[in-house]
């Protein structure tokens, strides 16, 4: 790894936005434009306080940057989150509405599409509004809809290329566990039940659990037990955090790989795991299929382009791994810097312009 020191990033902007018609608050925080406009989904969900949720956002902004500079992506990162209050809003679609006039007072330097929390209408109710907004109905020729499907399309190829590298066994008889059924995990427990991997599955919404149980014969298990359950694979698709110094000792999987933002609460428990002989497999490398997709529907790409940029993301991980072991790196430590050091030559190229 080169010794050339990157430069710290801090965010560009953060956005507060409140409307009293609709109820809305809602952050947007544009971490890096160094490669283009930034881009990131919009996540809703109940947040202590705004001061969480802005955490949040810029948490999770910052992941978007170098989650598209690793898929080569000419964006930057941004983030939006809507609070989503306690007693639920009046009319959804008037609150998407409002939310797009706030991306559209922007200019074009944020692109918003779904993120857990949020769907197809809601984009469509925002592209009221806005027009850099994507994640829209699918077109005629296959591209845009919901992203999910890419992204669990995306982490499989990811599982597939790790186990391949780092086992003799096949991903077929392995088990798995995934927490979190939503959009993606659902997605993600269909392609494994297909491959013959056993399944195990949790989430706080038991409906999905069951969903799950019928659909792939998979196992229920707590959703505050999944993480450390005996299991070959892990795969968070909940919210973030999943890997934590609560967790990270008792993990008993050999490998985590999985769609959620921010798995590892803190970047130090990379190393944590690599010393338990865990390959954690970096969320932002391995997630990116969803954002693939959005950027193809916005900057008019097609879905030939789009299946071959998802499948490229195993092959992707399995020369990271290569490389981190030969220079004695994590593999998440190793894109980071991958990552960082785009941004960096992006901005050396803007200010040459
Ligand atoms: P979603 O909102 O559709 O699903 C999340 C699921 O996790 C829900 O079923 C929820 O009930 C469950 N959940 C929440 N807390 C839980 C807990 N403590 N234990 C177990 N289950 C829990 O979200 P989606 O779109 O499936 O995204 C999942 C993760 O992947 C998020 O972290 C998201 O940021 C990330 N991601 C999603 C992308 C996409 O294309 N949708 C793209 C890249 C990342």
């Amino acid at each position: 790894m080169s010794s050339r020191p990157l430069p710290e990033l801090p965010h560009e902007a953060v956005h507060l936005f409140h409307d009293d018609e609709t109820g809305l608050r809602a952050v947007i925080a544009i971490h890096s434009t160094a490669l283009g406009p930034a881009i990131g989904g919009c996540r809703v969900q109940r947040y202590a306080s705004e001061t969480a949720a802005t955490q949040d956002a810029l948490r999770l902004s910052e992941a978007m940057t170098w989650k598209n500079a690793l898929a080569g992506l000419p964006f930057g990162g941004g983030k939006a989150v809507i609070l989503w209050p306690e007693h639920g809003v009046a009319d959804r679609t008037r609150l998407f509405e409002a939310f797009g006039r706030c991306v559209h007072s922007l200019g074009g330097r944020f692109v918003t599409a779904e993120d857990a929390g949020s769907g197809v209408a809601d984009m469509q109710a925002a592209a009221r509004s806005t027009s850099h907004v994507a994640g829209l109905p699918r077109r005629a020729d296959g591209v845009g809809g919901d992203p999910s499907p890419w992204t669990a399309r995306g982490v499989f190829a990811a599982m597939q290329a790790a186990v391949a590298e780092r086992d003799d066994r096949a991903l077929a008889g392995m088990t798995v566990g995934v927490q979190g059924l939503g959009h993606v995990g659902m997605a993600l427990a269909a392609l494994l039940h297909r491959t013959g991997a056993r399944l195990l599955v949790a989430d706080v919404d038991n409906g999905r659990v069951a969903e799950a149980v019928r659909r792939f014969d998979a196992e229920p298990v707590a959703a505050d037990a999944i993480v450390t359950a005996p299991m070959d694979i892990l795969a968070p698709c909940a919210l973030g955090g999943a890997i934590n110094p609560a967790t990270v000792h008792k993990l008993q999987a050999r490998l985590v790989c999985g769609a959620a933002n921010n798995q590892l609460e803190h970047p130090g428990l990379a190393a944590e795991l690599a010393r338990r002989g865990i390959l954690y497999a970096p969320d932002y490398l391995v997630n990116a299929g969803g954002i693939i997709a959005v950027c193809a529907e916005y900057g008019d790409g097609d879905l030939a382009s789009v299946e071959r940029a998802v499948e490229a993301i195993g092959p992707g991980l399995a020369a990271l791994i290569r490389d981190a072991e030969a220079k004695g790196e994590t593999p998440a430590r190793l894109a980071d810097h991958l990552a960082r050091t785009r941004v960096a030559d992006g901005w050396s190229r803007r200010r040459a312009a």
